[in-house]
């Protein structure tokens, strides 16, 4: 049983493969969180927690005057606001007196068969082979209406608990809720650090580590989407722990708009961790009878270490969050013409590359920005979602038809929620982007955002895209947006309402990508943000891949796609060999370099055909059937990091759900004279299978492998890669 109830129905306790998280509502009522970690008996510890007559820390009036019992540090699963817990709280609410007070009370449970589907916002759901349980638990605030169902659904196998919530105004009178975090997790003993994963436009996603202290650490967005800046994804872990050492703790929110993520001790060293939507900007008012839901956080737990971790994030995310045709279908391989064109092309340009590729192998073409409305930069033209005929030298049919013909897959790129000012959409519409009366809005790359909490912006928007995709052959679709938000106001809204804007506006996205994904259940959503700006949980439930980043170098591809993986599995990761110099960095690697980072991705090429040499179209000939050979490693087995960036190498490996086949790849990212050399472990083999690595022809016991590891016989060059593959024998 993953949910298991004792006590007459006040002790709960989570239980899956590995771990525990128990609850116990006590005789006050107050729902304390009593024990998260390794797996244990159901046995009630709130009796672990230290009561004491703290200073300046007062007692509610149940405690009848002990002075031991405060709210402001007992451990707590959804702590108060406003009545004496002074910690970080989750919900704020401003009731109809002005008063601003919520304290929640135990008022009872139930378990639901099967996972939670949250109208509107994606969650992790149920598969055939394995179904969830969810746990309800009901809160009422104490002096008001309000109720809040704390929702916890279990995945044994993963080891993996999720929590969501949603607040309902029962009561008659108005309540704006001007905060609603969907998580706190407490830790009542224990030094721990805060992993977080952070970078900036074409370098996202660098794991930054601190040590929680009494000083606040914080991450979080106000862009309107989850950010290149901060990813909303952390891990709290022991101050020690290492990929295979230590207590780890995952969570990771289910989210693709404005979040935050925080970390502090409290006065008696207890650590609280929350995570939810960004209460800046934020405030929604519910009438009688109105919800509000939280978005789902996903937790993990791991007892030794990172790895075990981000396998376990890895298979849920594909199993139980990406969807579709292709969630496990293999992809195709593609070719991108943005760096080989942007602007800059025509019909027969594109058909010149789509043949060109169709010759090494490569299964798709995708047409990126610059087809439709006037684009022949990025000042104009988005919103026009009619195809410019002029520039393509036909119909899209057409250019699709002639590359299908080539027997390759059609893919094109849409940036559905902007709009340029110089657009017909924006002189017809004005008041359909999201800017602010009578001041002049910020622009980003030039342009505005559409205001995608109104349904007739989304209808127009799913007529005009639909339009295409069911009338032209299309496979694929680029899903990007390209800029941060700001100027939030919405012409439709009550303007009490406004604070309310930015999530309706995340709402209408999902509302869109669902109307698509559903309608078009065929074709391959890739998600976008100039790169990997809306790189998140939520996202994949849409698209099962997501560009990593702008920036293709080879090299900052290695520290961008380590930062990814903690969380999200390599075949989400959209990684393409470009041309060099690259573009970004003006560096310059080999192409079999290149080939070996974006084959731990899904796996494609952006760059002039034409301006290759014949040598190296034999590799990406080469590169693709290698690409095909390991798919079912990179794309469905259990992933190590092995050498993180900034030493002399960085290697990584990939190995089989039957541990017959493993896989390492090894780059080197610096040269010395008179240079070291490069040993490197293995990981995750079977320590009774023997194995031959086929680098050297060696055969021996995977224990040998893993513990003696293997010396390279010479030390490759600044930027070189080796492939290293070992592959189980009969003993
Ligand atoms: C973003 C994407 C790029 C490309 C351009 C087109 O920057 O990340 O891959 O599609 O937009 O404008």
């Amino acid at each position: 049983m993953a949910i298991l109830v004792k006590e007459n129905g006040r002790l709960f306790q989570l239980q899956t493969r590995d771990s525990s998280y128990q609850m116990y509502a006590d005789e006050k009522g107050v729902l304390l969180h009593t024990y998260y970690g390794k797996r244990i008996e159901a046995e009630n510890l709130s009796d672990l927690i230290f009561r004491a007559d703290v200073g300046f820390s007062g007692y509610p009036p149940e405690a009848d005057g002990d002075r031991t019992y405060s709210l402001d540090c007992l451990p707590q699963e959804l702590p108060s606001s406003g009545v004496g817990d002074y910690r970080q709280d989750c919900i704020r609410v401003r009731h109809e007196d002005g008063s601003r007070a919520a304290d929640f009370r135990f008022a009872g449970y139930k378990i639901l068969q099967g996972s939670l589907k949250i109208p509107g916002m994606p969650s992790l759901y149920d598969t055939d082979k394995e179904r969830g349980q969810t746990l309800v638990i009901a809160l009422k605030e104490k002096a008001s209406d309000l109720v809040v169902y704390l929702y916890y659904g279990v995945f044994e196998e993963e080891n993996v608990i999720t929590r969501s919530l949603r607040v309902e105004n029962c009561g008659k009178t108005d309540i704006v809720l001007e905060q609603c975090l969907s998580l706190c997790l407490d830790f009542q003993f224990g030094d721990y650090d805060l992993m977080t994963f952070c970078g900036r436009h074409a370098m996202e996603r660098r794991p930054e580590r601190n040590r929680i202290g009494s000083t606040k650490l914080e991450i979080g967005s106000v862009r309107g989407t989850s950010s290149h800046q901060y990813n909303p994804a952390v891990i709290v872990c022991n101050p020690d722990a290492s990929e295979d050492f230590g207590d780890c703790y995952g969570l990771c929110f289910v989210y693709s708009g404005n979040f935050t993520a925080s970390a502090q001790q409290d006065q008696r060293g207890q650590t609280r961790v929350v995570m939810g939507i960004n209460p800046r900007q934020f405030s929604w008012i519910l009438k009688e009878g109105e919800t509000f839901w939280a978005p789902q956080v996903i937790l993990g737990y791991s007892d030794c270490g990172f790895t075990k971790l981000s396998r376990q994030y890895h298979r849920i995310l594909r199993e139980h969050m990406c969807r579709g045709k292709y969630k496990s279908k293999k992809r195709p391989v593609l070719i991108n013409n943005w760096e080989a064109t942007y602007f800059d092309f025509d019909g027969e340009k594109i058909l010149n590359i789509a043949r060109e590729a169709a010759k090494l192998g490569i299964e798709m073409l995708v047409l990126d920005d610059g087809w439709f409305g006037r684009r022949d930069d990025d000042n104009s033209g988005l919103g026009d979602w009619y195809v410019n005929e002029k520039k393509l030298e036909g119909s899209l049919e057409e250019l699709s038809g002639k590359i299908h013909d080539m027997g390759m897959k059609f893919g094109l790129w849409f940036e559905p929620e902007m709009i340029s000012e110089d657009s017909d959409l924006y002189r017809e519409h004005p008041d359909w982007a999201l800017q602010i009366p009578g001041r002049e809005p910020n622009r980003g790359r030039n342009q505005l955002v559409l205001d995608m909490s109104r349904k007739e912006v989304r209808d127009y928007l799913f007529e005009r895209i639909s339009g295409i995709l069911g009338s032209v052959e299309i496979d694929y679709v680029k899903w990007d947006v390209n800029r941060s938000l700001c100027d939030m106001y919405s012409h439709a809204l009550e303007k009490e309402r406004m604070g309310e804007i930015y999530h309706r506006v995340m709402l209408g996205i999902y509302d869109l990508l669902e109307r698509i994904v559903s309608g078009f259940p065929e074709i391959l959503l890739e998600g976008c943000s100039g790169g990997g700006g809306r790189f998140d949980a939520a996202m994949l439930y849409y698209s099962p891949q997501i560009w990593c980043s702008d920036n293709t170098d080879a090299v900052n591809r290695l520290d961008i796609q380590y930062g990814t993986s903690f969380f999200y599995p390599v075949s989400s990761m959209g990684a393409h060999v470009s041309a060099v110099p690259n573009h970004q960095t003006g560096r310059t690697t080999s192409f079999a370099t290149r080939g070996h980072v974006a084959l731990s991705g899904s796996f494609g090429y952006e760059l002039d055909l034409g301006r290759i040499s014949e040598e190296e179209k034999e590799l990406v000939k080469r590169q693709i059937a290698e690409f095909n050979r390991y798919y079912s490693l990179t794309h469905e087995g259990d992933y190590y990091r092995l050498e993180p960036p900034g030493g002399r190498f960085n290697a990584w490996e990939f190995v089989d759900a039957g541990k017959n086949h493993a896989l390492e790849t090894l780059v080197m990212t610096s040269a010395e004279g008179n240079p070291l050399p490069v040993h490197t472990t293995v990981k995750g083999l079977d320590p009774r299978k023997d194995y031959r690595c086929l680098y050297n022809g060696q055969v021996r016991s995977g224990s040998t492998w893993m513990n003696a590891g293997l010396t390279l016989d010479q030390v490759p060059g600044e930027y070189e890669s080796v492939l290293i593959e070992w592959e189980a024998v009969e003993k």
